[in-house]
């Protein structure tokens, strides 16, 4: 299979954290000693996906031009940059690194995402399958606030965005691994209640297609783009530290030794 490249969605007004985000974009607040933007991107580089474009948008986008420049700080010696005009979503911002792509698989990480761990394995599967697409699960204290799979027979059956009544205590996390066909799933999208092109639709349609292979992340997850997360994430990684690869990847050895999934 050819090389993933990686793609990091940090456009968006941010506005559930206003007034923080009013005068800077989210994903250059701070997360204990680091811009949040620096947990997504050290992410890839960890899966060693090294060929990577950032999106963004609005009127801070020139500060992560400054910030990461070329990606010294991961050891990268080029990072690509493009620019969402508007808020169209996920799913629109996503349409923006097509080119980028050029018909290669791609791992898409939402820039407020953070772990602990690495996923080193989902993307090692992904590989193996060869096409579709790989969503990586978390059991998570409060479904509702985000993508949820319905499970029949141990199946998922569809994702449901932002669900009132949960059918699962699992949210689908900002990371997602797409195949080539991404952007046509993605040109026949159409807007949700809210006026946004979803993830979750995307996810959905690859669903339907038989598609859709998953995988419960390993170690602590969370987003970072509400006051309460955003604190969360500020505590996981000041006790912690995310990003530890190794780590996590001696927990995922020691279980496959016991022989529990
Ligand atoms: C987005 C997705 C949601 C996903 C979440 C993960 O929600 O729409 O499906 O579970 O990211 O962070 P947002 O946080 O943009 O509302």
């Amino acid at each position: 299979m050819v090389t993933m490249k990686g793609v990091v969605l940090a456009g968006g007004t941010g506005s559930r954290l206003f007034p923080l985000t009013r005068v800077t974009n989210k994903h250059l607040l701070p997360i204990y000693d680091r811009p949040m933007v620096f947990y997504p991107i050290q992410t890839l580089v960890d899966a060693g996906i090294t060929d990577i474009l950032l999106v963004t948008g609005g009127h801070s986008a020139g500060d992560f031009l400054r910030l990461l420049g070329n990606g010294k700080d991961f050891g990268l010696r080029h990072l690509s940059y493009a620019y969402q005009e508007g808020e169209g979503g996920i799913a629109d911002a996503l349409r923006l690194a097509e080119h980028f792509a050029d018909e290669h698989p791609i791992c898409v990480v939402l820039g407020d995402n953070i772990i602990e761990g690495n996923i080193i394995a989902g993307c090692e599967e992904f590989r193996r399958a060869g096409t579709g697409a790989h969503i990586f699960l978390k059991e998570v204290p409060h479904p509702e606030r985000f993508g949820v799979p319905v499970f029949e027979s141990g199946r998922i059956v569809r994702i449901e965005e932002k669900p009132q009544h949960p059918q699962s205590n699992y949210a689908v996390t900002g990371f997602y691994l797409y195949d080539t066909t991404v952007f046509q799933k993605i040109r026949v999208l159409k807007p949700s209640g809210r006026g946004e092109l979803e993830i979750t639709d995307l996810n959905n349609q690859y669903l339907a297609e038989g598609q859709l292979r998953h995988s419960v992340m390993e170690g602590w997850w969370t987003d970072a783009g509400t006051f309460e997360s955003l604190l969360l994430a500020n505590n996981l990684v000041a006790k912690g530290g995310a990003n530890k690869v190794g780590a996590v990847k001696a927990g995922v050895r020691s279980r496959e030794a016991s022989g529990k999934s």
